[in-house]
């Protein structure tokens, strides 16, 4: 889309860009690689290798001030409700502080520091008990933060517990993960914030009828009294969560009991410190120095001005190789919507595809399409200065790796054979981590975060709700008693025929 989008003077520096190369931009700005690049607590970020210049990003900028951004974090963090179809606040800051100290937020503060205590209490019981092994039993939101932070701060060895994580609603998953675990020694945690999510209520009840009682189940819920009516899971053992956190934003709560029994209850803490820390910099920082809003307007560009339709994370560390995954419901959910905030026709594309993978795996698998492809892909690469393991030449060749590619899908490099010619002019980010601390994940996360944040801001659409995905959840519910052979009306001709073969 690029008639009346709200991007016009933008569209003008994109015209003007549109042959420049990466390196042409690189040698026109002088201090340019210094100048685009950001230091937040143990976070590097480079914006050198985007296709914009300084006007551009200026003009930008100026989008950014004109769609009031720094407003839009003041309603955020003060707890105002930026959830309108649903009447909701946002305000997942508040389980890591309260930088705003406005009266909501200052509540919902304190709430979340008295369920933490509760929480620290659990985890220290757990600890103090026989129990081996945790199976978390959630899916989205209450599966995919959790899931990500408790692999990729684990221990590589020494760890108190295992912890498995089940989500899909294939009886495989639970078969295979059960299979390896023993009833006397395993805890299980229900996690759901309606409870009433038809996967974690159908494993939930596998996992109850295997521990054979209640008594090592526990519950993370904003509804918990469903939570515990429905196992008969003691209130002691139900740790509450609020309509007020959503759920992909949601790790930093009570959400997160895997992520402190994998890694610990201080370690648990210290990410939620190193995510406070980005929430102190995106309230305060100017928009120019801000990296959230740097992060979002440079996805604006790639969107809106360049029109690619997908955004690849690269992560070049196997602890993050879940990020990508984590990412996919954080930007797709919040901001795959089509209208705006008051309900009308959004003017402009909103979110792209995103995806991603493992570096050095994905170079092997995907990178070919990446160099030489139609279509550009823009990409944020992510690696750690410091690594953890003893193997210091992977670490080199890893991180030589990460810089060549990034190299090679910029600048790319001619050939007289146009099968070994490289285009190049293919945007990356390179993201930096100082070591994959909890500290540094936090800010990592909170940074996507509040990145998603602005781009609904700009956009002028709701990034808190996900209606898109309940029509699928009421037809599967209202077709799972024709799997069951019930007699159900079915108007769908195909779904009809389906069934009859599944029938056969
Ligand atoms: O898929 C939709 C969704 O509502 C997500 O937003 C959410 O994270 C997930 O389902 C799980 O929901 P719940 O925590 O209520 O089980």
């Amino acid at each position: 889309m690029t008639h009346d989008d709200g991007f016009a003077s933008l569209h003008q520096h994109a015209l003007r860009l549109r042959g420049a190369g990466i390196p042409s931009l690189l040698q026109a700005e002088p201090g340019r690689v210094q100048d685009l690049a950001l230091r937040v607590g143990p976070l590097y970020v480079n914006f050198a290798r985007q296709k914009y210049d300084r006007a551009a990003l200026d003009a930008l900028l100026e989008l950014a001030a004109a769609r009031d951004v720094a407003g839009g974090f003041q309603r955020l963090f003060r707890g105002e409700q930026v959830n309108l179809t649903e009447g909701r606040a946002a305000l997942h800051t508040a389980l890591r502080g309260d930088p705003a100290g406005a009266p909501v937020a200052t509540q919902a503060y304190a709430a979340a520091t008295e369920v933490r205590q509760r929480m620290a209490l659990l985890v220290q019981s757990l600890e103090a008990s026989g129990v081996t092994d945790i199976v978390s039993v959630g899916i989205g939101g209450s599966d995919l933060g959790p899931r990500l932070v408790a692999d990729a701060l684990r221990p590589a060895s020494g760890a108190r517990f295992r912890v498995h994580f089940v989500s899909n609603v294939d009886g495989a998953a639970m078969q295979r993960t059960l299979a390896t675990l023993d009833p006397a020694t395993t805890a299980g945690i229900l996690i759901s914030k309606t409870f009433g999510t038809q996967e974690t209520l159908l494993n939930g009840r596998i996992l109850h009828g295997w521990l054979g009682s209640s008594e090592r189940l526990f519950a993370v819920s904003a509804n918990p009294e469903r939570a515990a009516q429905t196992f008969a899971i003691p209130a002691a053992q139900v740790l509450p969560m609020w309509d007020w956190v959503g759920g992909r934003y949601s790790l930093w709560s009570s959400v997160g009991l895997p992520i402190a029994l994998a890694i610990g209850f201080e370690n648990f803490e210290k990410l939620l410190a190193g995510a406070a820390q980005m929430d102190a910099h995106a309230l305060g920082a100017p928009l120019e120095r801000n990296l959230p809003v740097l992060h979002a307007l440079t996805d604006i560009w790639n969107r809106n001005l360049l029109g690619h339709a997908t955004h690849a994370v690269m992560t070049y560390d196997q602890r993050l190789a879940l990020l990508p995954a984590y990412l996919q419901q954080l930007v797709m959910e919040s901001l795959g919507k089509r209208v705006q905030r008051d309900g009308s026709p959004v003017t402009c594309d909103t979110v792209p595809v995103w995806w991603g993978g493992a570096g050095t795996d994905v170079q092997h698998s995907f990178f070919q399409a990446l160099h030489q492809g139609t279509s550009v892909v823009p990409a944020d690469f992510i690696g750690c200065i410091r690594h953890d393991d003893p193997y210091q030449l992977n670490h080199q060749a890893l991180l030589a790796n990460l810089l060549a590619q990034t190299e090679a899908l910029a600048n790319g490099q001619g050939s007289d054979d146009p099968h070994r010619d490289y285009p190049g002019g293919r945007p990356s980010t390179l993201i930096l981590l100082d070591a994959l601390t909890p500290e540094a994940l936090g800010a990592l996360i909170a940074m996507y975060e509040h990145a998603v944040y602005v781009q609904s801001v700009i956009w002028n659409i709701n990034a808190f709700d996900q209606f898109g995905v309940e029509l699928g959840k009421q037809l599967a519910n209202q077709l799972l008693p024709a799997l069951q052979g019930e007699p159900v009306a079915v108007d769908d001709p195909v779904t009809r025929e389906i069934l009859q073969q599944l029938r056969r």
